[in-house]
């Protein structure tokens, strides 16, 4: 698979739904909102936002309620994923949430990202993931 095999008009579905998304986040702490969406390998849009709370170490990334949805509605790999601050503009998802994208993967997962489209392997090179614990 190549950066190709994802269109623009996929991207441009999947930046809408994450913004969708962004629109409703749970951010009071921070003010920063975030939305996230992700195809699936089996052609579903998965979404989520970041959800706060007062005890700020126990925040929920827009990453972590994608993943929930993910499994939510039946499971399977990501494909494509892009991430949007309030402004609708692409974000780089931090760190624990790429270790969180990583275990979930498809055979060549995309990122959208503020330097471009990246693969998972340039955005978190040489990742530990299931494959160590064997
Ligand atoms: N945030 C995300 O939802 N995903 C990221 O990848 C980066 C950070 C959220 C967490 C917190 O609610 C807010 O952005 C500010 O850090």
């Amino acid at each position: 698979m190549r950066l190709i095999d994802v269109t623009e008009e996929t991207w441009a579905r999947l930046t809408e739904a994450a913004v969708e998304a962004m629109g409703r986040a749970y951010a009071p702490y921070s003010g920063f909102s975030v939305g996230a969406a992700a195809l699936t390998d089996d052609g579903r849009v998965v979404s989520g936002c970041n959800v706060e709370n007062a005890a700020y170490g126990v925040t929920l990334c827009a990453e972590c309620s994608l993943v929930s949805e993910l499994f939510a509605t039946g499971g399977g790999t990501l494909r494509a994923f892009v991430c949007v601050n309030g402004d609708g503009e692409p974000l780089a998802p931090c760190g624990r949430c790429r270790q969180l994208l990583f275990e979930h993967k498809g055979p060549e997962l995309l990122l959208a990202t503020p330097a471009g489209v990246l693969t998972m392997e340039q955005v978190l090179p040489g990742a530990f993931g299931p494959e160590d614990l064997s």
